[in-house]
């Protein structure tokens, strides 16, 4: 069977461009595939993160992706730091990639610029920008190729993390021999895409500027209700699903096309008026978020439980991780205990 990894970082609250273009799918694929998903918290910690808030998000993750529909009877649930083989195989990896190469990520790039007051429009800077900030994609690469994963489910965003992580395995494997899977990128299909309400030309995202224009996918139906009313929209009136000349009506098209299981052009029929169309969206993504909420809530009243799911995981995990370190270790010359 296929193996699949992938990892979420446990800072801020899902939201609908999370859970449609993500998690929806991890909840879908996990029967066909071994799948493994954990809440990324070592990677949190390359910006600044408050202790007491840095647990609660990644025990709130952990909830949020059983919620979701991830079965950790199906597939393996873990918090990163609880398989500490990970940061010693990053290690190794660290050694085999290059200066160069982590010099060349973008994200780095931004995220370093961003924190340093650089970017454009900046207002902001001085922030120190940590050497963890620098050797992430080393880690992400341990992340993946610890558990042989053939397949890593990400966003575009990521993409040239993964050409980063196969350019790591091949280098590795043609060094010491064959010790990796060299895994593929599954990049979701653009139809996925949920864009920020308030500002259609942008992806949905924790940090926007407005709050307004993201749906946590536990905000409660009200203000669910009202976020989609208040949706950018355009000066015309004409529903129809045209993501260059209509990005905002496109974007409701795209949301309640997902919610419903047809295709945006499909979801656009019968519609004359942007109002209608705002509150069925509204309407159809409550009634698709509302069994999500209630696990949540059965979760949230039952910590043992959730406690005792995540334990469980790191030690299946822990066990696939234990034996592609060791087979790494081996290869580089490290003397057996
Ligand atoms: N870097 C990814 C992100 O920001 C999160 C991540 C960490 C990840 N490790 C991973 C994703 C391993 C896929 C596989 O979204």
């Amino acid at each position: 069977m296929t193996r699949v990894l992938s990892g979420i970082q446990p800072t801020g609250d899902v939201h609908l461009g999370n859970y449609l273009g993500a998690l929806r799918q991890w909840a879908i694929g996990q029967h066909d595939s071994d799948a493994f998903y954990c809440a990324v918290d070592l990677h949190a910690v390359t910006v600044r993160q408050d202790p007491a808030e840095l647990r609660a998000a990644t025990l709130g993750t952990m909830a949020t992706l059983i919620s979701v529909g991830l079965d950790p009877e199906v597939c393996t649930l873990f918090v990163q730091s609880h398989v500490p083989q990970h940061t010693e195989l990053s290690w190794l990896l660290e050694c085999t990639v290059s200066l160069g190469e982590l010099r060349r990520m973008t994200q780095f790039k931004d995220k370093a610029a961003r924190a340093e007051g650089r970017a454009e429009g900046s207002d902001q800077g001085g922030d120190h920008v940590s050497a963890g900030l620098f050797t992430y994609p080393a880690l992400m690469a341990a992340d993946i190729l610890i558990y042989d994963a053939d397949r890593v489910p990400v966003g575009d965003d990521q993409r040239q993390h993964l050409e980063l992580t196969r350019d790591v395995a091949q280098r590795f494997n043609s060094r010491y021999g064959e010790v990796f899977v060299v895994p593929e990128a599954a990049i979701p299909t653009v139809g996925a895409r949920v864009m920020d309400l308030q500002n259609p030309q942008s992806k949905m995202s924790k940090s926007a500027e407005s709050p307004q224009g993201t749906v946590g996918i536990f905000e409660d139906r009200a203000d669910i209700a009202r976020k989609f009313a208040r949706a950018v929209t355009d000066s015309e009136s004409e529903v129809r699903y045209d993501p260059d000349a209509k990005p905002g009506v496109s974007n409701l098209l795209s949301i309640l096309g997902a919610a419903t299981g047809r295709s945006p052009a499909d979801a656009a029929a019968g519609y004359r008026q942007y109002g209608t169309l705002k509150s069925d969206t509204a309407e159809a993504v409550i009634a698709m978020l509302e069994p999500i909420a209630a696990k949540k809530a059965e979760l949230d009243a039952d910590p043992a439980e959730l406690s005792r799911i995540i334990a469980a995981g790191a030690d299946k995990a822990a066990a696939v991780a234990g034996g592609t370190l060791a087979r790494a270790k081996d290869a580089m010359g490290f003397l057996p205990k």
